[in-house]
């Protein structure tokens, strides 16, 4: 049977995973594709811990270019991750002819466009199923199942390490660090944890939805990003109480000429579907003009999950080189039209807004009154009869629809009237 040579270019939770994976299905993968998929050679910084797999030693390397430029090595592997040496081997690798099979969001999100121009001019694969959604085949389901729609709108738990902490934190209160703690040690969590918690690697994945969804590269900087980090155990108890769950959601819609694009906590209400999705589990809810509402759901992270859609892609571009055929040289396919990115001040949503507010007659009148010259209206208010430090009380305030600049601005005026013993928790709701 024909074999097809692989180089993995770093040894870690995911790499260990794609080789205990294609040595675990080996049978199983070469009946179906009708060609071997042999891993040829190895390179990682550290040969001597133990990755929990059998390898022969002697096709561990530290040389990463050793690796490229092998001539039995057919694809190349990147899960080194970041946007440093992994950026200059995947190029190396394109540029030497070579098929790249990567789960590195990062990479993609900031450097798409000048790696999908070296694929398309190499005429090679560079392909990219892991880098959205872990062990969710979210990518194919867009670029493939989806092509025959238009996509109004995109919503999506896309952080594994994120939903598992909030879920933790809801259901046993448990305290932010220990809960991290536990996602780094499972293999969820980026190596810089910053990425997770922060946002931005949900960002990096929406910007790769919404490149996908809409035809052009949706640059990083046209993303509103916020993380989780931050957020109080009273904010999740108080939106349970309300009948929402908090989730860091990646938002992406179409509206006319133009397209949002977010990632935030948002309060999903408990009886959508996303808010049954807990721990380290993904899901990516795709509505179209064709098919209406369709719904991806699956482990987010981990080693083995994500293992499977390394090795989906790895299949997919094996059979490429068989054909001749390259199947993923071209990042996103082109759209007719180039979309406004909406900025973050347009967009309208309902909040959660929690003010610390000095326990004194007239307090809550000072800034319902505010709310209301900036024409937010409010649809519920709940003082909790839990006094704080200093004599504030926590107030929890809903509001109807409105402008995110009103809004912005209403919660500037609220901070300068005096009345606050901190800064304004405000959330958004989702409709
Ligand atoms: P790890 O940190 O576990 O693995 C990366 C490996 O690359 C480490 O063993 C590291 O060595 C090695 N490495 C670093 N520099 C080099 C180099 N110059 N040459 C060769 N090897 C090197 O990361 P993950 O496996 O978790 O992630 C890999 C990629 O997959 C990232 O892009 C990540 O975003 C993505 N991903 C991860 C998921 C997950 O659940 N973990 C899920 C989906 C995508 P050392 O540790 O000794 O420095
Ligand atoms: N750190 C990422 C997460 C890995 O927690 O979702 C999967 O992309």
């Amino acid at each position: 049977m024909k074999q097809i040579g692989i180089g993995l270019l770093g040894f870690g939770t995911v790499g260990a995973g794609v080789v205990a994976g294609l040595h675990r299905n080996r049978e199983l993968l070469s009946h179906r594709l009708g060609v071997e998929l042999v891993v040829r050679r190895i390179a990682d910084v550290d040969l001597e811990r133990d990755r929990g797999v059998p390898v022969d030693r002697a096709i561990l390397t530290r040389d990463a270019r050793a690796v490229i430029q092998d001539p039995t090595v057919d694809i190349v592997v990147e899960l080194i991750g970041g946007t440093g040496i992994a950026r200059a081997l995947v190029s190396e690798a394109l540029q030497a002819g070579k098929p790249v099979v990567t789960a590195n969001k990062k990479l993609l999100a900031e450097y798409g466009e000048e790696l999908f121009g070296l694929a398309e001019q190499g005429q090679v694969d560079l392909a990219f199923g892991a880098s959205v959604g872990g062990g969710i085949p979210i990518i194919r389901v867009l670029r493939e199942g989806l092509i025959g729609n238009q996509v109004q709108r995109i919503l999506g738990i896309l952080n594994g390490t994120c939903n598992y902490i909030l879920s933790r934190m809801e259901s046993e209160g448990a305290a932010f660090d220990v809960v991290l703690r536990a996602a780094q040690e499972a293999g969820y969590a980026e190596t810089d944890p910053a990425l997770d918690i922060d946002g931005f690697d949900t960002a990096h994945k929406a910007v790769i939805l919404s490149s996908l969804a809409y035809g052009f590269h949706v640059p990083l900087s046209a993303v509103t990003v916020e993380g989780i980090r931050g957020l109080s155990g009273m904010d999740v108890q108080y939106a349970r109480e309300l009948g929402y769950r908090i989730k860091l959601l990646a938002v992406i819609r179409r509206d006319g000429d133009e397209i949002e694009v977010r990632v935030h906590p948002t309060l999903v209400p408990m009886g959508h579907m996303l808010a049954s999705v807990n721990q380290v589990f993904n899901a990516v809810m795709v509505q179209c003009d064709l098919t209406g509402d369709t719904l991806y759901y699956g482990r987010g992270a981990g080693r083995d999950p994500t293992a499977s859609t390394v090795i989906g892609d790895l299949a997919d571009v094996a059979q490429g080189l068989v054909s001749r055929q390259p199947r993923h040289r071209r990042g996103v396919p082109r759209a007719n039209q180039t979309l406004r990115v909406r900025p973050l001040a347009e967009i309208t949503s309902r909040y959660y807004v929690r003010l610390m507010v000095l326990d004194k007659p007239g307090s809550l009148g000072i800034f319902t009154a505010i709310l209301g010259r900036h024409g937010v209206s409010i649809s519920a208010v709940t003082q909790r009869a839990v006094l704080q430090e200093g004599g504030h009380v926590p107030v929890v305030v809903l509001t109807h629809a409105a402008r995110e600049a009103e809004l912005h601005a209403a919660l500037a005026e609220i901070q300068a009237a005096g009345v606050l013993g901190e800064a304004p928790t405000r959330l958004r709701i989702l409709d």
